[in-house]
Protein backbone atom coordinates (compact mmCIF):
# COMPACT_ATOMS: atom_id res chain seq x y z
CA UNK A 1 0.00 0.00 0.00
CA UNK A 2 1.15 3.66 -0.80
CA UNK A 3 0.90 4.63 2.70
CA UNK A 4 2.27 1.97 4.40
CA UNK A 5 5.40 2.72 2.18
CA UNK A 6 5.27 6.43 2.92
CA UNK A 7 4.62 5.48 6.28
CA UNK A 8 7.22 3.50 6.93
CA UNK A 9 10.05 5.98 5.01
CA UNK A 10 12.58 7.32 6.88
CA UNK A 11 14.21 10.51 6.55
CA UNK A 12 17.40 11.05 7.35
CA UNK A 13 18.32 14.06 8.81
CA UNK A 14 22.24 16.10 8.60
CA UNK A 15 23.65 16.72 12.18
CA UNK A 16 22.84 20.15 13.49
CA UNK A 17 26.07 22.66 14.72
CA UNK A 18 26.67 22.33 18.12
CA UNK A 19 26.54 25.61 18.43
CA UNK A 20 22.54 25.94 17.43
CA UNK A 21 21.97 22.87 20.19
CA UNK A 22 21.71 25.02 23.11
CA UNK A 23 19.98 27.02 25.87
CA UNK A 24 16.87 28.03 27.55
CA UNK A 25 16.32 28.50 30.96
CA UNK A 26 13.48 30.15 32.72
CA UNK A 27 10.15 29.47 32.10
CA UNK A 28 9.16 31.88 28.73
CA UNK A 29 6.29 34.40 29.28
CA UNK A 30 3.50 34.05 26.78
CA UNK A 31 0.78 36.75 28.13
CA UNK A 32 0.28 39.22 25.59
CA UNK A 33 0.36 42.38 28.04
CA UNK A 34 -3.20 43.04 26.66
CA UNK A 35 -6.43 42.96 28.38
CA UNK A 36 -7.82 39.53 28.88
CA UNK A 37 -10.06 39.74 25.84
CA UNK A 38 -6.94 40.27 22.88
CA UNK A 39 -6.05 37.20 21.10
CA UNK A 40 -2.90 35.28 22.33
CA UNK A 41 0.11 35.77 20.19
CA UNK A 42 1.67 31.97 20.53
CA UNK A 43 -0.33 28.66 19.85
CA UNK A 44 1.32 27.29 23.23
CA UNK A 45 -1.00 30.42 24.84
CA UNK A 46 -4.20 30.03 23.03
CA UNK A 47 -4.72 26.56 23.63
CA UNK A 48 -4.15 26.90 27.07
CA UNK A 49 -6.39 29.82 27.59
CA UNK A 50 -9.01 27.15 25.88
CA UNK A 51 -7.84 24.46 27.69
CA UNK A 52 -6.30 22.19 26.11
CA UNK A 53 -2.40 21.92 25.31
CA UNK A 54 -0.97 22.31 22.05
CA UNK A 55 2.25 20.09 21.34
CA UNK A 56 4.90 19.17 18.70
CA UNK A 57 7.26 16.08 18.56
CA UNK A 58 11.36 16.88 18.88
CA UNK A 59 14.58 15.92 19.57
CA UNK A 60 17.52 16.72 21.47
CA UNK A 61 19.11 18.51 18.76
CA UNK A 62 16.18 20.95 18.00
CA UNK A 63 15.50 22.43 21.21
CA UNK A 64 15.02 25.54 20.32
CA UNK A 65 13.76 28.62 21.98
CA UNK A 66 10.46 28.25 19.57
CA UNK A 67 9.94 25.02 21.24
CA UNK A 68 8.79 26.25 24.47
CA UNK A 69 7.52 29.30 23.28
CA UNK A 70 5.12 28.03 20.67
CA UNK A 71 4.54 24.50 22.57
CA UNK A 72 3.41 23.85 25.87
CA UNK A 73 3.77 19.58 25.57
CA UNK A 74 6.60 17.51 23.98
CA UNK A 75 6.63 13.96 22.61
CA UNK A 76 10.02 12.67 21.73
CA UNK A 77 10.10 12.05 18.14
CA UNK A 78 12.59 8.96 18.67
CA UNK A 79 14.44 9.07 21.91
CA UNK A 80 11.70 6.94 23.78
CA UNK A 81 11.33 4.16 21.34
CA UNK A 82 12.34 0.77 22.18
CA UNK A 83 14.94 0.72 19.70
CA UNK A 84 16.87 3.71 21.59
CA UNK A 85 16.15 2.69 24.76
CA UNK A 86 15.26 -1.12 25.35
CA UNK A 87 17.65 -4.21 25.51
CA UNK A 88 16.47 -7.55 24.33
CA UNK A 89 15.63 -8.46 28.56
CA UNK A 90 13.30 -5.32 28.75
CA UNK A 91 15.58 -2.91 30.70
CA UNK A 92 17.00 0.09 29.65
CA UNK A 93 19.83 1.97 27.97
CA UNK A 94 20.67 4.78 26.19
CA UNK A 95 18.21 7.17 28.05
CA UNK A 96 20.56 9.98 28.05
CA UNK A 97 18.40 11.36 24.65
CA UNK A 98 15.14 10.71 26.35
CA UNK A 99 15.99 12.69 29.92
CA UNK A 100 17.00 15.81 28.10
CA UNK A 101 13.54 16.23 26.54
CA UNK A 102 12.23 15.49 29.58
CA UNK A 103 14.08 17.83 31.74
CA UNK A 104 13.89 20.34 29.01
CA UNK A 105 10.22 20.43 28.90
CA UNK A 106 10.03 19.84 33.05
CA UNK A 107 12.10 23.41 33.10
CA UNK A 108 10.00 24.95 30.60
CA UNK A 109 6.48 23.52 32.18
CA UNK A 110 5.46 21.33 29.10
CA UNK A 111 3.74 18.24 28.87
CA UNK A 112 5.50 14.95 27.86
CA UNK A 113 4.17 12.43 25.93
CA UNK A 114 6.09 9.28 26.59
CA UNK A 115 6.14 7.41 22.86
CA UNK A 116 6.26 4.51 22.62
CA UNK A 117 5.96 0.87 24.89
CA UNK A 118 4.68 -1.68 22.80
CA UNK A 119 4.88 -0.94 18.70
CA UNK A 120 5.73 -3.77 16.04
CA UNK A 121 8.20 -1.48 14.38
CA UNK A 122 11.07 0.27 15.57
CA UNK A 123 11.52 -2.58 18.51
CA UNK A 124 15.39 -2.64 18.52
CA UNK A 125 16.41 -5.57 20.40
CA UNK A 126 12.80 -5.74 21.91
CA UNK A 127 11.84 -7.27 18.52
CA UNK A 128 9.96 -11.28 19.30
CA UNK A 129 10.58 -10.40 23.09
CA UNK A 130 7.63 -12.52 25.37
CA UNK A 131 5.05 -10.64 27.06
CA UNK A 132 6.98 -11.33 30.33
CA UNK A 133 10.35 -9.39 28.87
CA UNK A 134 7.49 -6.46 27.46
CA UNK A 135 6.48 -6.22 30.81
CA UNK A 136 9.73 -5.61 32.74
CA UNK A 137 10.45 -3.20 29.87
CA UNK A 138 7.38 -1.26 30.63
CA UNK A 139 7.80 -1.37 34.40
CA UNK A 140 11.35 -0.22 34.21
CA UNK A 141 10.06 2.67 31.40
CA UNK A 142 7.02 3.91 33.42
CA UNK A 143 9.22 3.90 36.75
CA UNK A 144 12.01 5.77 35.45
CA UNK A 145 10.23 9.24 34.59
CA UNK A 146 7.09 8.51 36.46
CA UNK A 147 4.73 11.47 36.96
CA UNK A 148 7.00 13.42 34.65
CA UNK A 149 5.47 11.88 31.92
CA UNK A 150 2.00 12.90 31.81
CA UNK A 151 0.47 10.72 28.97
CA UNK A 152 2.57 7.46 27.56
CA UNK A 153 1.27 6.01 24.59
CA UNK A 154 1.43 2.43 26.28
CA UNK A 155 0.31 0.18 22.67
CA UNK A 156 1.25 1.99 19.11
CA UNK A 157 -0.12 1.26 15.68
CA UNK A 158 -2.14 -2.42 16.77
CA UNK A 159 -4.83 -2.37 13.96
CA UNK A 160 -3.64 -3.45 10.12
CA UNK A 161 -3.57 -1.24 7.36
CA UNK A 162 -6.22 -0.75 4.36
CA UNK A 163 -9.40 -0.68 7.21
CA UNK A 164 -9.92 -4.21 8.08
CA UNK A 165 -11.08 -3.38 11.32
CA UNK A 166 -8.48 -6.42 12.41
CA UNK A 167 -5.33 -6.60 14.69
CA UNK A 168 -1.34 -6.24 13.27
CA UNK A 169 -0.84 -9.79 11.94
CA UNK A 170 2.97 -9.47 13.07
CA UNK A 171 4.92 -9.16 16.32
CA UNK A 172 4.02 -8.38 19.12
CA UNK A 173 0.07 -9.35 17.74
CA UNK A 174 1.06 -12.57 16.75
CA UNK A 175 0.98 -13.48 20.33
CA UNK A 176 -2.60 -13.31 20.71
CA UNK A 177 -4.36 -16.32 20.68
CA UNK A 178 -8.63 -16.42 20.38
CA UNK A 179 -9.30 -19.40 22.70
CA UNK A 180 -13.14 -19.63 21.54
CA UNK A 181 -12.89 -18.66 18.15
CA UNK A 182 -15.11 -16.26 17.95
CA UNK A 183 -12.92 -13.42 16.26
CA UNK A 184 -12.20 -11.21 18.99
CA UNK A 185 -9.48 -11.41 21.83
CA UNK A 186 -11.25 -10.06 24.40
CA UNK A 187 -12.60 -13.46 26.12
CA UNK A 188 -11.01 -14.74 29.56
CA UNK A 189 -9.14 -17.29 27.50
CA UNK A 190 -8.01 -15.16 25.52
CA UNK A 191 -4.17 -14.02 24.72
CA UNK A 192 -4.19 -10.27 24.26
CA UNK A 193 -0.80 -8.14 24.31
CA UNK A 194 -3.29 -4.94 24.36
CA UNK A 195 -4.83 -6.16 27.05
CA UNK A 196 -1.93 -7.25 29.04
CA UNK A 197 0.24 -4.38 28.35
CA UNK A 198 -2.61 -1.89 29.26
CA UNK A 199 -2.84 -4.14 33.01
CA UNK A 200 1.03 -4.42 33.64
CA UNK A 201 0.58 -0.27 32.71
CA UNK A 202 -1.74 0.18 34.77
CA UNK A 203 -0.31 -2.01 37.80
CA UNK A 204 2.63 -0.26 37.65
CA UNK A 205 0.92 3.82 37.80
CA UNK A 206 -0.73 2.40 40.34
CA UNK A 207 1.88 0.67 42.22
CA UNK A 208 3.88 4.11 41.79
CA UNK A 209 1.07 6.60 42.75
CA UNK A 210 1.90 8.24 39.90
CA UNK A 211 -0.27 10.87 37.64
CA UNK A 212 0.56 9.28 34.29
CA UNK A 213 -2.23 8.62 32.08
CA UNK A 214 -2.08 5.47 29.65
CA UNK A 215 -3.33 5.42 25.88
CA UNK A 216 -3.42 3.53 22.76
CA UNK A 217 -2.37 5.57 19.80
CA UNK A 218 -2.95 4.87 15.91
CA UNK A 219 -3.17 6.14 12.44
CA UNK A 220 -6.08 6.30 9.52
CA UNK A 221 -8.90 6.10 12.83
CA UNK A 222 -9.95 9.93 12.62
CA UNK A 223 -13.24 9.92 11.37
CA UNK A 224 -16.35 7.45 10.87
CA UNK A 225 -16.30 6.86 7.29
CA UNK A 226 -13.41 6.51 5.13
CA UNK A 227 -13.27 7.57 0.96
CA UNK A 228 -16.26 6.96 -0.23
CA UNK A 229 -18.97 6.79 2.57
CA UNK A 230 -18.06 3.49 4.06
CA UNK A 231 -17.33 3.11 7.48
CA UNK A 232 -13.80 3.23 8.93
CA UNK A 233 -13.91 -0.06 10.42
CA UNK A 234 -10.22 0.85 11.80
CA UNK A 235 -11.58 3.24 13.81
CA UNK A 236 -14.66 1.07 15.09
CA UNK A 237 -11.99 -2.00 15.98
CA UNK A 238 -10.05 0.96 18.13
CA UNK A 239 -13.62 2.02 19.48
CA UNK A 240 -14.26 -1.83 20.72
CA UNK A 241 -10.71 -2.28 21.96
CA UNK A 242 -11.02 0.89 24.23
CA UNK A 243 -14.68 0.33 25.52
CA UNK A 244 -13.32 -3.32 26.25
CA UNK A 245 -10.41 -2.47 28.16
CA UNK A 246 -12.07 1.09 29.66
CA UNK A 247 -10.75 -0.15 33.30
CA UNK A 248 -6.95 0.11 31.95
CA UNK A 249 -6.93 3.05 29.03
CA UNK A 250 -7.34 6.89 30.25
CA UNK A 251 -6.80 8.45 26.39
CA UNK A 252 -6.82 7.32 22.74
CA UNK A 253 -4.72 9.41 20.07
CA UNK A 254 -5.71 9.70 16.76
CA UNK A 255 -1.99 10.29 14.72
CA UNK A 256 -4.00 12.40 12.27
CA UNK A 257 -0.88 11.69 9.54
CA UNK A 258 -3.63 13.14 6.74
CA UNK A 259 -2.85 12.81 3.39
CA UNK A 260 -4.23 11.17 0.51
CA UNK A 261 -4.51 7.47 1.72
CA UNK A 262 -8.20 6.91 1.32
CA UNK A 263 -8.38 5.94 4.78
CA UNK A 264 -6.87 9.17 6.31
CA UNK A 265 -9.14 11.88 5.09
CA UNK A 266 -10.14 14.49 7.23
CA UNK A 267 -13.90 13.49 7.08
CA UNK A 268 -16.87 15.49 8.16
CA UNK A 269 -17.66 13.45 11.08
CA UNK A 270 -14.04 13.92 12.48
CA UNK A 271 -15.83 15.52 15.35
CA UNK A 272 -18.57 13.04 15.61
CA UNK A 273 -15.83 10.26 15.81
CA UNK A 274 -13.86 12.30 18.42
CA UNK A 275 -17.36 12.74 20.43
CA UNK A 276 -17.60 8.98 20.29
CA UNK A 277 -14.62 8.05 22.18
CA UNK A 278 -14.93 11.08 24.73
CA UNK A 279 -17.87 9.61 25.58
CA UNK A 280 -16.62 6.62 26.42
CA UNK A 281 -15.07 8.92 28.89
CA UNK A 282 -11.27 8.92 27.83
CA UNK A 283 -9.01 11.86 27.24
CA UNK A 284 -8.16 12.27 23.51
CA UNK A 285 -5.49 13.58 21.04
CA UNK A 286 -4.78 14.41 18.12
CA UNK A 287 -1.12 12.87 18.51
CA UNK A 288 0.79 13.53 15.58
CA UNK A 289 -0.52 15.80 13.20
CA UNK A 290 0.67 16.70 9.75
CA UNK A 291 -2.08 17.70 6.89
CA UNK A 292 -0.13 17.03 3.01
CA UNK A 293 -0.43 20.47 1.51
CA UNK A 294 -2.08 18.95 -1.54
CA UNK A 295 -5.02 17.29 -0.84
CA UNK A 296 -5.89 16.53 -4.39
CA UNK A 297 -9.07 14.03 -3.09
CA UNK A 298 -9.19 14.73 0.40
CA UNK A 299 -9.80 17.90 1.52
CA UNK A 300 -12.53 19.56 3.46
CA UNK A 301 -11.40 22.63 3.55
CA UNK A 302 -9.78 25.50 0.84
CA UNK A 303 -6.41 24.14 1.18
CA UNK A 304 -3.83 23.23 3.85
CA UNK A 305 -4.66 26.33 6.53
CA UNK A 306 -8.55 25.72 5.99
CA UNK A 307 -8.06 22.38 6.53
CA UNK A 308 -6.09 22.42 9.82
CA UNK A 309 -8.33 25.10 11.19
CA UNK A 310 -11.18 22.33 10.49
CA UNK A 311 -9.11 19.76 11.90
CA UNK A 312 -8.43 22.12 15.30
CA UNK A 313 -12.37 23.16 15.22
CA UNK A 314 -13.39 19.07 15.85
CA UNK A 315 -10.98 18.71 18.89
CA UNK A 316 -11.75 22.18 20.12
CA UNK A 317 -15.29 21.29 19.78
CA UNK A 318 -15.67 18.46 22.07
CA UNK A 319 -14.54 19.07 25.99
CA UNK A 320 -12.95 15.56 26.21
CA UNK A 321 -10.37 16.68 23.36
CA UNK A 322 -7.95 17.67 25.44
CA UNK A 323 -4.51 18.03 23.17
CA UNK A 324 -3.12 18.55 19.86
CA UNK A 325 0.41 17.67 18.74
CA UNK A 326 1.85 18.33 15.47
CA UNK A 327 4.45 15.94 14.38
CA UNK A 328 7.14 18.61 14.11
CA UNK A 329 7.89 22.25 13.81
CA UNK A 330 9.44 22.50 10.76
CA UNK A 331 8.64 21.00 7.45
CA UNK A 332 12.02 20.44 6.02
CA UNK A 333 12.46 18.73 9.54
CA UNK A 334 9.08 16.53 8.66
CA UNK A 335 9.23 12.60 8.52
CA UNK A 336 7.41 13.68 5.50
CA UNK A 337 9.18 16.73 4.19
CA UNK A 338 7.87 16.27 0.61
CA UNK A 339 4.18 16.56 1.65
CA UNK A 340 4.84 20.20 3.60
CA UNK A 341 2.30 19.20 6.33
CA UNK A 342 3.53 21.64 9.01
CA UNK A 343 3.04 24.80 10.58
CA UNK A 344 6.42 26.31 9.61
CA UNK A 345 9.05 26.37 7.01
CA UNK A 346 12.95 27.21 7.44
CA UNK A 347 15.59 25.30 9.62
CA UNK A 348 17.71 24.82 12.70
CA UNK A 349 15.70 26.79 15.14
CA UNK A 350 14.91 30.08 12.13
CA UNK A 351 11.89 29.44 11.55
CA UNK A 352 8.97 31.39 9.77
CA UNK A 353 5.01 31.18 9.88
CA UNK A 354 2.88 29.40 7.42
CA UNK A 355 -0.55 30.15 6.48
CA UNK A 356 -1.68 27.32 8.57
CA UNK A 357 0.21 28.65 11.93
CA UNK A 358 -2.21 31.47 11.68
CA UNK A 359 -5.39 29.44 10.66
CA UNK A 360 -4.56 27.40 13.92
CA UNK A 361 -3.37 30.51 16.54
CA UNK A 362 -7.12 31.87 15.14
CA UNK A 363 -8.74 28.74 15.58
CA UNK A 364 -7.32 28.32 19.15
CA UNK A 365 -8.20 31.87 20.06
CA UNK A 366 -11.76 31.14 19.28
CA UNK A 367 -12.12 28.68 22.11
CA UNK A 368 -14.16 25.92 22.48
CA UNK A 369 -18.13 26.19 21.70
CA UNK A 370 -20.00 26.52 24.57
CA UNK A 371 -23.73 26.74 22.73
CA UNK A 372 -25.10 23.64 20.81
CA UNK A 373 -24.54 22.60 17.14
CA UNK A 374 -26.54 25.51 15.09
CA UNK A 375 -28.21 22.63 13.44
CA UNK A 376 -29.97 21.55 16.42
CA UNK A 377 -33.51 22.16 15.89
CA UNK A 378 -34.99 24.40 18.84
CA UNK A 379 -37.61 22.23 21.23
CA UNK A 380 -40.97 22.19 19.80
CA UNK A 381 -43.57 23.13 22.09
CA UNK A 382 -46.78 21.61 20.96
CA UNK A 383 -49.86 24.08 21.12
CA UNK A 384 -52.17 23.35 23.62
CA UNK A 385 -54.89 21.20 22.52
CA UNK A 386 -57.97 22.01 25.28
CA UNK A 387 -59.53 25.87 24.28
CA UNK A 388 -60.12 27.78 27.26
CA UNK A 389 -63.11 26.88 29.01
CA UNK A 390 -66.45 28.32 27.50
CA UNK A 391 -69.15 26.78 30.08
CA UNK A 392 -69.41 29.11 33.50
CA UNK A 393 -68.68 26.68 36.25
CA UNK A 394 -70.90 24.75 37.75
CA UNK A 395 -73.28 26.44 40.71
CA UNK A 396 -74.25 23.49 42.15
CA UNK A 397 -71.97 22.06 45.23
CA UNK A 398 -69.83 19.00 44.53
CA UNK A 399 -71.51 16.28 46.06
CA UNK A 400 -69.56 15.23 49.02
CA UNK A 401 -67.55 12.04 49.08
CA UNK A 402 -67.78 10.07 51.57
CA UNK A 403 -64.68 9.77 53.98
CA UNK A 404 -61.96 7.17 52.37
CA UNK A 405 -61.63 3.83 54.21
CA UNK A 406 -57.93 3.54 52.69
CA UNK A 407 -55.42 6.78 53.30
CA UNK A 408 -54.79 8.30 50.35
CA UNK A 409 -51.49 8.13 48.63
CA UNK A 410 -49.11 10.09 50.37
CA UNK A 411 -46.49 11.75 47.50
CA UNK A 412 -46.54 9.67 44.53
CA UNK A 413 -43.50 7.82 43.45
CA UNK A 414 -41.22 10.31 41.06
CA UNK A 415 -41.78 9.06 37.63
CA UNK A 416 -38.58 7.35 36.32
CA UNK A 417 -39.08 8.75 33.10
CA UNK A 418 -36.78 10.41 30.07
CA UNK A 419 -36.44 12.93 27.35
CA UNK A 420 -34.63 12.58 23.97
CA UNK A 421 -33.31 15.65 22.02
CA UNK A 422 -31.49 14.99 18.72
CA UNK A 423 -28.53 17.08 17.27
CA UNK A 424 -27.90 16.45 13.90
CA UNK A 425 -25.03 17.50 11.73
CA UNK A 426 -25.75 16.66 8.17
CA UNK A 427 -23.53 17.00 4.32
CA UNK A 428 -25.10 16.04 1.23
CA UNK A 429 -26.44 12.68 1.23
CA UNK A 430 -24.90 11.90 5.43
CA UNK A 431 -25.88 12.32 8.62
CA UNK A 432 -24.69 12.25 12.00
CA UNK A 433 -26.82 12.28 14.79
CA UNK A 434 -26.30 12.77 18.35
CA UNK A 435 -28.76 11.89 20.41
CA UNK A 436 -29.30 13.42 24.33
CA UNK A 437 -31.34 10.96 26.74
CA UNK A 438 -32.30 13.13 29.72
CA UNK A 439 -33.03 11.05 32.86
CA UNK A 440 -36.87 12.78 35.18
CA UNK A 441 -37.01 13.74 38.26
CA UNK A 442 -35.93 10.04 39.41
CA UNK A 443 -33.09 8.46 38.56
CA UNK A 444 -33.40 5.45 35.45
CA UNK A 445 -31.50 2.05 35.57
CA UNK A 446 -31.94 1.91 31.66
CA UNK A 447 -33.45 3.33 28.54
CA UNK A 448 -34.78 3.29 24.97
CA UNK A 449 -35.56 5.65 22.57
CA UNK A 450 -37.57 5.18 19.44
CA UNK A 451 -37.56 7.51 16.44
CA UNK A 452 -38.92 6.75 12.43
CA UNK A 453 -36.10 7.98 9.76
CA UNK A 454 -37.76 9.69 6.81
CA UNK A 455 -37.61 7.50 4.18
CA UNK A 456 -34.76 6.76 2.13
CA UNK A 457 -32.77 7.72 5.02
CA UNK A 458 -30.83 4.01 6.70
CA UNK A 459 -28.23 3.78 9.61
CA UNK A 460 -24.84 2.81 8.82
CA UNK A 461 -22.79 2.74 12.55
CA UNK A 462 -23.98 3.26 15.87
CA UNK A 463 -22.29 4.21 19.01
CA UNK A 464 -22.63 4.19 22.93
CA UNK A 465 -26.49 1.97 22.10
CA UNK A 466 -27.39 -1.34 21.21
CA UNK A 467 -30.17 -0.76 17.98
CA UNK A 468 -32.82 -2.87 16.31
CA UNK A 469 -33.67 -1.82 12.56
CA UNK A 470 -31.78 0.14 10.40
CA UNK A 471 -34.26 2.60 8.39
CA UNK A 472 -38.02 3.32 9.53
CA UNK A 473 -38.89 2.85 12.69
CA UNK A 474 -35.66 1.95 14.67
CA UNK A 475 -35.09 1.47 18.45
CA UNK A 476 -32.18 2.29 20.43
CA UNK A 477 -31.64 1.43 24.36
CA UNK A 478 -28.71 1.88 26.41
CA UNK A 479 -25.36 -0.59 26.89
CA UNK A 480 -24.48 -1.86 30.21
CA UNK A 481 -22.23 1.43 30.88
CA UNK A 482 -24.70 3.99 29.96
CA UNK A 483 -28.06 3.09 30.99
CA UNK A 484 -27.78 4.57 34.73
CA UNK A 485 -28.55 8.30 34.59
CA UNK A 486 -29.27 10.54 37.57
CA UNK A 487 -32.49 12.54 38.05
CA UNK A 488 -31.71 14.90 35.56
CA UNK A 489 -28.76 14.55 34.07
CA UNK A 490 -28.02 13.23 30.88
CA UNK A 491 -26.07 10.53 28.74
CA UNK A 492 -25.54 10.47 24.84
CA UNK A 493 -25.55 8.15 21.96
CA UNK A 494 -24.71 8.61 18.21
CA UNK A 495 -25.38 6.90 14.66
CA UNK A 496 -24.40 7.71 11.39
CA UNK A 497 -26.63 7.36 8.53
CA UNK A 498 -26.86 8.20 4.81
CA UNK A 499 -29.88 9.96 3.11
CA UNK A 500 -31.57 13.04 5.17
CA UNK A 501 -32.59 12.66 8.65
CA UNK A 502 -34.42 15.93 9.30
CA UNK A 503 -37.31 16.30 11.30
CA UNK A 504 -36.74 13.30 13.82
CA UNK A 505 -39.31 13.26 16.95
CA UNK A 506 -37.33 10.83 19.50
CA UNK A 507 -39.69 9.30 21.90
CA UNK A 508 -37.76 8.06 25.37
CA UNK A 509 -38.69 5.52 27.93
CA UNK A 510 -36.96 4.73 30.92
CA UNK A 511 -36.90 1.30 33.39
C1 LIG B 1 8.51 8.53 12.83
C2 LIG B 1 9.57 9.59 13.03
O1 LIG B 1 9.01 10.84 12.79
C3 LIG B 1 10.74 9.35 12.11
O2 LIG B 1 11.80 10.23 12.41
C4 LIG B 1 11.24 7.92 12.23
O3 LIG B 1 12.23 7.70 11.29
C5 LIG B 1 10.10 6.94 12.00
O4 LIG B 1 9.04 7.24 12.94
N1 LIG B 1 3.74 6.97 13.75
C6 LIG B 1 4.39 7.06 14.95
C7 LIG B 1 5.68 7.78 15.03
O5 LIG B 1 3.84 6.65 15.98
O6 LIG B 1 6.53 7.23 15.98
C8 LIG B 1 6.37 7.84 13.69
O7 LIG B 1 7.52 8.69 13.82
C9 LIG B 1 5.43 8.33 12.63
C10 LIG B 1 4.23 7.42 12.49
Amino acid sequence: MGSSLRRRRIVSRTALPAAVMLLVGGAVAVQSGTPAVAAETTLRAAAAKAGLFFGTASSPNRLYPILSQEFGQLTPENDMKPDRIATSSGGLQNTSGADQLVNHAQSNGMVVRGHTLVWHSQAGALQGASQSTLNTFIGNAINRWGSKIAYWDVVNESLEDNNTGRRRNQWPHTMNRDANGDGDFFDAGDTDVIRDSFIRAKQVVQAGGYSTKLCINDYDVEGLTVKGGGPNRKANALYDIVRTYRQYIDCVGFQSHFNDNPNSIISNDLQANIQRFADLGVEVHLSEVDIDDDLSNNDIGAGQADNYRKVVRACLNVAKCTGITVWGISDSESWRSSERGLLFTGGNGNYQKKAAYYAVLDELNKGRTTTPPTTTPPPTTPPPTTPPPTTPPPTTPPPTTPPPTTPPPTTPPPTNGCTATVSLNSWTGGFVATVRVTAGSAPIQGWNVQLTLPSGAAITNVWSAERTGTSGSVQFSNVNYNGSVAAGQYTEFGFQGTGSATGLTPVCTAS
